[in-house]
């Protein structure tokens, strides 16, 4: 037997037992004549003790252990002298009478502990060591705890998994597919499934009128903390559901979550915010709303004074920062780098310091008298000691550029803290999407979104305007989640398909088993997706979803332990009939 108890087990009552453990060496200390091993699993890390005196041969062979070794010890549980308090095995120690080695181990590449010495990249390449490390094992077991979960809460209110395929078609909306060529048939490709999203509403034509699964999705997208090439969705559908139904289960499920993982109550609904109000008041539409801080709309106000830019601007609008009006030029100019940055696009930023003696002082000053200035600042309801920051320029790209900025700010005044949470359904999201570059309409969430039945007059005359019956579940400004109430009329999608620009030869090429499916009996559905990477995540706190997947992609979309994607051999190629461009093939 390799062991009688795990490395986390023993403990006082243990005291005077005989235990065999098995484990890796964590660390090795020598004092005079005794050594110390800390042995370490998955469960914990268990003090062993090596005597020189009563068994020189045993601690030389304890002294000689290398990190990483793994080894095999028996001895007897005594209570120790020197206390740890940190560890719940740190009122016990092992007086070992027979060490084994199991396996020698090289010296890692880095220490195996929660503050490592190693780089982001050293540990991805060593992942399997990494793992190792607690703090990235306790993501895992979280990720465990809440799928586990989430399956045993949607079984028990009649949800049914059921998996769906990863070969699939390749669709043109969306995030760009990973493809797969096909060996059986020459040139052709699948693709993997961007979100079980059709397959799904296959299941409610076929009558499972509550689906679930906890689902791998593949996007090729630029990555962010938040984004990963293959990432898992907890995807969900229901029949004869409206989106009153859908909200009101999944937050239930999302309340549950919060109980079980955190113990959390929310004894009130979730809030709901429009996706109009959202852009309004926070220029985003995952709007963090653990600190108030909204936009205050300034265009009539500040119009008709000769500062070219805001009279010029088609959006002028700002934030009120509490308390920062003593603010120096470097922390304002750093704001002002911030809001220049390319990914956030402002030209500027004008500021307000509301003094504490009742002045105003503006980069503006030269244009705006204090009382101007006073009146701004009342708009605002700004107290003496607060800071105005105001930005301006084309509408939808300035309240973008806000939005950041406010979350800079609130992150500067500490407003953001990882243990308040804050949820929150947006809603009423509209259902395109103009495109300036190629001058036409997308489908904001997907084209199988059904229109809000009071805005259906718009489709024809003014398809901006169309809301749709879709939401997203945001908390603390991450999007954990988002859907809605489909189409189950198949006129009214091939209306849909028609104002996205697909002919009808392409729609029936695309979506012809949808569009046959829905000839025979579809029932009102709807659902939505939670990402399960960015719920485990914001649990435990993470800055980067990566932090909780066992073996995650790079920010190149690389898996640099295994080396992936790489290039395949040519008999592969052959068989696949794919040539590979010389050029690609050479500068690899
Ligand atoms: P959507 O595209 O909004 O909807 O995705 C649902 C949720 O999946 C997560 N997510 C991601 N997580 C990590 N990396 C990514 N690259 C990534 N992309 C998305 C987010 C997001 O809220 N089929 C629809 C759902 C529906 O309509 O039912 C869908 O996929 O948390």
């Amino acid at each position: 037997m390799y062991r009688t108890e795990t490395c986390g087990d023993l403990r006082l009552s243990h005291v005077g037992n005989q235990t065999t453990l098995s484990g890796w060496v964590h660390r090795t200390r020598k004092m005079g004549g005794m050594t110390f091993v800390d042995i370490r699993d998955r469960y914990g890390v268990t003090q062993l003790v090596f005597n020189n005196e009563t068994n020189a041969e045993l601690c030389d062979k304890a002294n000689k252990l290398g990190r990483e070794f793994v080894i095999q010890v028996t001895g007897l549980v005594a209570e120790r002298s020197n206390k740890n308090t940190n560890i719940p095995t740190g009122e016990v120690e092992i007086l070992v009478e027979k060490l084994q080695i199991l396996n020698e181990a090289e010296t890692p590449p880095f220490t195996i502990e929660d503050n490592t010495d190693g780089g982001d990249d050293i540990r991805m390449k060593y992942r399997y060591l990494d793992l190792r490390r607690s703090s990235v094992r306790s993501n895992l077991i979280l990720r465990h705890q809440m799928a586990f979960e989430t399956r045993r809460y949607l079984d028990q209110l009649g949800f049914l998994e059921v998996e769906t395929p990863v070969l699939i078609g390749s669709t043109p909306e969306g995030a760009r597919d990973f493809v797969v060529p096909s060996r059986m048939n020459a040139g052709e490709f699948y693709a993997l499934p961007q979100s079980p999203q059709l397959f799904k509403q296959l299941l409610m034509v076929s009558g499972f009128d509550r689906y679930f699964q906890i689902a791998k999705c593949f996007r090729d997208e630029d990555l962010r903390a938040d984004r990963q090439p293959e990432f898992t969705q907890i995807d969900c559908e229901m029949s004869f559901v409206e989106q009153e139904d859908v909200l009101q289960i999944f937050e239930g499920m999302v309340k549950h979550l919060f109980k079980f993982v955190k113990n959390i109550d929310f004894a009130e609904y979730f809030p709901r915010m429009t996706w109009h109000d959202a852009m309004k008041y926070y220029g985003s539409d995952k709007p963090d709303i653990r600190f108030d801080m909204k936009f205050v709309e300034l265009k009539e106000a500040v119009l008709g004074h000769d500062f070219v830019v805001f009279d010029s601007a088609d959006y002028v609008a700002g934030i009120c920062a509490t308390g920062c009006a003593s603010y120096t030029r470097k922390q304002i100019d750093e704001l002002t780098d911030f809001v220049k940055r390319p990914q956030i696009g402002a030209n500027g930023l004008v500021y307000i310091r509301c003094e504490m003696d009742g002045t105003y002082k503006s980069s503006v000053d030269k244009f705006y008298s204090n009382d101007d200035l006073k009146a701004i600042a009342e708009m605002f309801n700004a107290q003496a000691g607060d800071l105005i920051l105001m930005l301006a320029g084309a509408k939808t790209k300035t309240q973008k550029a806000l939005g950041e900025l406010r979350l800079e700010v609130g992150a500067r005044l500490g407003l953001r803290s990882k243990d308040v949470f804050k949820p929150l359904w947006v809603i009423d999201f509209p259902l395109f999407e103009w495109d300036e570059d190629t001058q036409r309409y997308y489908a904001m969430h997907h084209p199988f979104t059904s229109p809000k039945p009071e805005d259906l007059a718009y489709l024809d005359t003014d398809p901006g305007k169309v809301r749709a019956n879709a939401y997203d579940m945001v908390v603390n400004g991450v999007e954990l989640g988002g859907g809605s109430i489909r189409i189950h009329d198949s006129k009214l999608q091939n209306r849909m398909f028609e104002l996205l620009g697909f002919t009808p030869e392409k729609a029936e090429a695309q979506f012809g088993f949808l569009m046959s499916a829905f000839r025979y009996g579809a029932p009102p559905h709807g659902g939505l997706a939670f990402g399960l990477d960015r719920f485990v995540s914001l649990f435990a706190g993470l800055d980067s979803i990566r932090d909780c997947i066992a073996f995650p992609k790079n920010n190149s979309g690389r898996d640099v332990m295994i080396d992936a994607p790489s290039v395949i051999d040519q008999s592969q190629l052959n068989e696949l009939n794919l040539v590979i461009d010389i050029k690609i093939s050479e500068s690899k």
